[in-house]
Protein backbone atom coordinates (compact mmCIF):
# COMPACT_ATOMS: atom_id res chain seq x y z
CA UNK A 1 0.00 0.00 0.00
CA UNK A 2 0.99 3.89 -0.14
CA UNK A 3 0.71 6.04 2.04
CA UNK A 4 1.14 9.68 2.55
CA UNK A 5 3.03 10.74 5.38
CA UNK A 6 2.26 14.29 7.30
CA UNK A 7 5.18 14.07 9.86
CA UNK A 8 6.17 16.72 12.44
CA UNK A 9 9.93 18.11 11.62
CA UNK A 10 12.36 19.95 14.09
CA UNK A 11 15.89 19.66 14.05
CA UNK A 12 15.92 21.04 17.74
CA UNK A 13 14.10 21.96 20.54
CA UNK A 14 14.54 25.91 20.40
CA UNK A 15 14.23 25.81 16.68
CA UNK A 16 10.57 25.71 15.00
CA UNK A 17 8.95 22.85 13.71
CA UNK A 18 6.96 21.93 10.51
CA UNK A 19 5.03 19.15 9.27
CA UNK A 20 6.43 17.72 6.45
CA UNK A 21 4.67 15.65 3.57
CA UNK A 22 6.55 12.57 2.46
CA UNK A 23 5.51 9.10 0.74
CA UNK A 24 5.53 5.82 2.11
CA UNK A 25 5.47 2.58 1.14
CA UNK A 26 4.21 -0.55 3.35
CA UNK A 27 2.25 -3.87 3.64
CA UNK A 28 0.45 -5.02 5.95
CA UNK A 29 2.52 -7.13 8.00
CA UNK A 30 5.12 -4.32 8.96
CA UNK A 31 5.04 -2.50 12.17
CA UNK A 32 4.17 1.14 12.10
CA UNK A 33 7.56 1.70 13.36
CA UNK A 34 9.03 -0.50 10.59
CA UNK A 35 7.17 1.46 7.87
CA UNK A 36 9.13 4.62 9.64
CA UNK A 37 12.66 2.81 9.06
CA UNK A 38 11.53 2.20 5.54
CA UNK A 39 10.90 5.72 4.90
CA UNK A 40 14.49 6.66 6.79
CA UNK A 41 16.10 4.29 4.85
CA UNK A 42 14.85 6.46 1.79
CA UNK A 43 15.83 9.61 3.31
CA UNK A 44 19.17 8.66 4.54
CA UNK A 45 19.72 7.20 0.28
CA UNK A 46 18.81 10.65 -0.96
CA UNK A 47 21.42 11.76 2.00
CA UNK A 48 18.28 13.77 3.59
CA UNK A 49 18.34 13.82 7.62
CA UNK A 50 15.98 10.54 8.66
CA UNK A 51 13.24 11.29 11.04
CA UNK A 52 14.01 10.59 14.43
CA UNK A 53 11.92 9.21 16.92
CA UNK A 54 12.20 6.75 19.95
CA UNK A 55 11.80 3.47 20.43
CA UNK A 56 13.57 0.73 21.74
CA UNK A 57 11.89 -2.97 23.16
CA UNK A 58 9.64 -3.04 20.60
CA UNK A 59 7.12 -5.38 22.35
CA UNK A 60 5.01 -3.20 24.23
CA UNK A 61 7.11 -3.24 27.36
CA UNK A 62 9.51 -0.62 27.51
CA UNK A 63 7.16 2.64 26.90
CA UNK A 64 9.73 4.57 24.82
CA UNK A 65 7.68 4.59 21.33
CA UNK A 66 5.81 7.76 21.89
CA UNK A 67 3.52 8.97 18.90
CA UNK A 68 0.53 11.37 18.32
CA UNK A 69 -0.97 9.46 15.45
CA UNK A 70 -3.75 11.34 14.16
CA UNK A 71 -4.52 13.27 17.36
CA UNK A 72 -4.53 9.20 19.25
CA UNK A 73 -1.77 8.73 21.47
CA UNK A 74 -0.30 5.74 20.20
CA UNK A 75 -2.57 5.82 17.31
CA UNK A 76 -6.11 3.97 16.74
CA UNK A 77 -6.19 0.87 18.42
CA UNK A 78 -6.26 0.96 21.98
CA UNK A 79 -4.63 -1.01 24.70
CA UNK A 80 -1.82 -1.23 22.13
CA UNK A 81 1.75 0.71 21.86
CA UNK A 82 2.94 2.08 18.50
CA UNK A 83 5.19 -0.43 18.18
CA UNK A 84 3.06 -3.17 18.33
CA UNK A 85 0.44 -0.99 15.91
CA UNK A 86 0.42 -2.75 12.12
CA UNK A 87 0.37 -1.33 8.79
CA UNK A 88 -2.70 -3.90 8.23
CA UNK A 89 -4.90 -0.93 10.17
CA UNK A 90 -4.74 1.39 7.15
CA UNK A 91 -5.70 1.33 3.22
CA UNK A 92 -4.28 2.39 0.39
CA UNK A 93 -4.23 5.94 -0.19
CA UNK A 94 -4.09 6.90 3.42
CA UNK A 95 -2.86 10.00 4.93
CA UNK A 96 -1.43 9.80 8.25
CA UNK A 97 -0.60 12.92 10.22
CA UNK A 98 2.34 11.91 12.87
CA UNK A 99 3.07 14.54 15.88
CA UNK A 100 4.98 14.43 19.12
CA UNK A 101 3.72 14.13 22.34
CA UNK A 102 2.40 17.86 23.16
CA UNK A 103 2.79 19.20 26.45
CA UNK A 104 5.01 21.52 28.11
CA UNK A 105 6.86 19.60 30.97
CA UNK A 106 7.72 17.13 27.77
CA UNK A 107 9.72 19.54 25.95
CA UNK A 108 10.35 18.29 22.26
CA UNK A 109 14.00 17.35 21.61
CA UNK A 110 13.59 16.32 17.96
CA UNK A 111 11.28 15.68 14.96
CA UNK A 112 8.99 13.26 17.17
CA UNK A 113 11.25 12.57 20.30
CA UNK A 114 10.23 14.40 23.37
CA UNK A 115 12.14 14.67 26.45
CA UNK A 116 10.41 12.64 29.58
CA UNK A 117 12.98 12.57 32.09
CA UNK A 118 10.34 14.56 34.35
CA UNK A 119 8.92 11.18 34.81
CA UNK A 120 12.11 9.78 35.89
CA UNK A 121 12.60 12.84 38.45
CA UNK A 122 8.92 11.94 39.91
CA UNK A 123 9.53 7.95 40.24
CA UNK A 124 13.43 9.50 42.05
CA UNK A 125 11.42 11.75 43.94
CA UNK A 126 9.35 8.68 45.84
CA UNK A 127 8.90 6.06 43.62
CA UNK A 128 10.71 3.26 45.42
CA UNK A 129 11.03 1.55 48.72
CA UNK A 130 14.17 2.06 50.82
CA UNK A 131 14.70 -1.02 53.03
CA UNK A 132 17.59 -3.26 51.74
CA UNK A 133 16.46 -5.83 49.51
CA UNK A 134 19.26 -8.65 49.33
CA UNK A 135 18.62 -11.98 48.41
CA UNK A 136 15.24 -13.07 47.06
CA UNK A 137 12.84 -13.28 50.44
CA UNK A 138 11.19 -16.71 50.50
CA UNK A 139 7.88 -16.11 49.31
CA UNK A 140 5.45 -17.12 51.75
CA UNK A 141 7.53 -14.90 54.49
CA UNK A 142 5.13 -11.73 54.39
CA UNK A 143 1.91 -12.46 52.78
CA UNK A 144 0.09 -10.38 50.47
CA UNK A 145 -3.74 -10.72 49.99
CA UNK A 146 -5.02 -11.71 46.15
CA UNK A 147 -6.62 -8.67 45.94
CA UNK A 148 -4.25 -6.51 46.96
CA UNK A 149 -1.62 -8.24 44.83
CA UNK A 150 -3.88 -8.08 41.97
CA UNK A 151 -4.59 -4.28 42.32
CA UNK A 152 -0.63 -3.72 42.37
CA UNK A 153 0.11 -5.90 39.55
CA UNK A 154 -2.25 -3.88 37.28
CA UNK A 155 -0.58 -0.79 39.21
CA UNK A 156 2.51 -2.03 38.27
CA UNK A 157 1.75 -2.24 34.29
CA UNK A 158 2.28 0.92 33.70
CA UNK A 159 5.35 1.51 31.16
CA UNK A 160 5.66 4.94 31.62
CA UNK A 161 5.17 6.06 28.09
CA UNK A 162 3.42 9.66 28.92
CA UNK A 163 0.56 8.44 26.38
CA UNK A 164 -1.65 9.61 29.64
CA UNK A 165 -0.07 12.67 29.39
CA UNK A 166 -0.50 13.58 25.45
CA UNK A 167 -3.53 12.63 25.62
CA UNK A 168 -4.87 14.85 28.58
CA UNK A 169 -6.06 18.42 27.09
CA UNK A 170 -4.67 19.34 31.19
CA UNK A 171 -1.59 17.82 30.02
CA UNK A 172 -1.92 15.94 33.67
CA UNK A 173 0.57 13.51 34.49
CA UNK A 174 -1.77 11.50 37.33
CA UNK A 175 -2.68 8.10 35.85
CA UNK A 176 1.17 7.92 35.66
CA UNK A 177 1.79 9.19 38.90
CA UNK A 178 -1.16 7.11 40.51
CA UNK A 179 -0.27 3.94 38.89
CA UNK A 180 3.44 4.32 40.98
CA UNK A 181 1.77 5.58 44.14
CA UNK A 182 -1.09 2.70 43.82
CA UNK A 183 1.60 0.12 43.53
CA UNK A 184 3.45 0.32 46.07
CA UNK A 185 0.46 1.41 48.25
CA UNK A 186 -1.11 -1.98 47.88
CA UNK A 187 1.91 -3.85 48.88
CA UNK A 188 2.98 -4.46 52.72
CA UNK A 189 6.44 -3.47 51.53
CA UNK A 190 5.38 -0.06 50.41
CA UNK A 191 3.73 0.67 53.65
CA UNK A 192 6.58 2.26 55.58
CA UNK A 193 7.21 5.46 53.41
CA UNK A 194 3.64 5.03 52.30
CA UNK A 195 2.62 8.78 52.64
CA UNK A 196 5.64 10.59 52.95
CA UNK A 197 5.86 9.16 49.32
CA UNK A 198 3.01 10.44 48.04
CA UNK A 199 3.46 13.87 49.34
CA UNK A 200 6.91 13.53 47.29
CA UNK A 201 5.82 12.37 44.09
CA UNK A 202 2.58 14.81 43.71
CA UNK A 203 4.62 17.63 44.99
CA UNK A 204 7.39 16.52 42.09
CA UNK A 205 4.58 16.55 39.51
CA UNK A 206 3.35 19.87 40.25
CA UNK A 207 7.25 21.41 40.15
CA UNK A 208 7.42 19.56 36.42
CA UNK A 209 4.72 21.25 35.02
CA UNK A 210 1.99 19.12 34.77
CA UNK A 211 -1.53 19.75 34.91
CA UNK A 212 -4.01 18.66 37.25
CA UNK A 213 -6.79 16.00 36.70
CA UNK A 214 -10.27 17.29 35.75
CA UNK A 215 -11.73 13.81 35.20
CA UNK A 216 -11.77 13.81 31.32
CA UNK A 217 -10.50 10.33 31.47
CA UNK A 218 -8.39 10.68 28.30
CA UNK A 219 -5.65 8.92 29.80
CA UNK A 220 -7.35 5.64 30.40
CA UNK A 221 -8.48 5.76 26.59
CA UNK A 222 -5.37 6.21 25.78
CA UNK A 223 -3.47 3.80 28.30
CA UNK A 224 -1.87 1.12 26.22
CA UNK A 225 -1.94 -0.86 29.37
CA UNK A 226 -5.37 -0.06 30.67
CA UNK A 227 -4.25 1.20 33.30
CA UNK A 228 -7.59 2.62 35.56
CA UNK A 229 -8.51 6.00 36.63
CA UNK A 230 -9.12 4.48 39.89
CA UNK A 231 -5.66 5.03 40.82
CA UNK A 232 -5.71 8.64 40.82
CA UNK A 233 -8.74 8.38 43.37
CA UNK A 234 -6.33 5.94 45.62
CA UNK A 235 -3.54 8.73 44.95
CA UNK A 236 -6.25 11.39 46.20
CA UNK A 237 -7.14 9.46 49.36
CA UNK A 238 -3.78 8.94 50.39
CA UNK A 239 -2.49 12.31 48.98
CA UNK A 240 -4.92 13.94 51.68
CA UNK A 241 -4.63 11.11 54.69
CA UNK A 242 -0.83 12.42 53.96
CA UNK A 243 -1.31 16.32 54.13
CA UNK A 244 -4.00 15.70 57.31
CA UNK A 245 -1.23 14.68 59.07
CA UNK A 246 2.23 16.66 59.84
CA UNK A 247 3.51 16.67 56.68
CA UNK A 248 7.06 18.10 58.09
CA UNK A 249 7.21 14.86 60.96
CA UNK A 250 6.14 12.56 57.88
CA UNK A 251 8.99 13.85 56.00
CA UNK A 252 11.10 13.40 58.68
CA UNK A 253 9.95 9.86 59.50
CA UNK A 254 10.08 6.90 57.26
CA UNK A 255 8.34 5.10 60.12
CA UNK A 256 4.87 7.48 60.10
CA UNK A 257 2.11 5.83 58.67
S1 LIG B 1 -0.39 5.27 32.90
FE1 LIG B 1 -0.56 4.26 30.86
S2 LIG B 1 -0.36 5.95 29.39
FE2 LIG B 1 0.40 6.74 31.36
S3 LIG B 1 2.61 6.37 31.34
FE3 LIG B 1 1.66 4.57 32.32
S4 LIG B 1 1.35 3.10 30.62
FE4 LIG B 1 1.71 5.10 29.65
S1 LIG C 1 9.31 0.37 21.79
FE1 LIG C 1 9.09 -0.49 23.81
S2 LIG C 1 6.97 -0.25 24.20
FE2 LIG C 1 7.16 0.41 22.14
Amino acid sequence: MRLKLKVWRQPSPDAPGQFRNYEAEANEHMSFLEMLDEVNEGLIGRGEEPIAFDHDCREGICGACSLMIDGRAHGPRQATTTCQLHMREYNDGDEIVIEPWRAAAFPVLRDLVVDRSAFDRIIASGGFISAATGSAPDGNAILVPKDSAELAMDAAACIGCGACVAACPNASAMLFTGAKVSHLAHLPQGQAERHRRVLAMVDQMDEEGFGGCTNFGECEAACPKQISIDVIAHMNRDYLRATLSDRSDIRGNAGVM
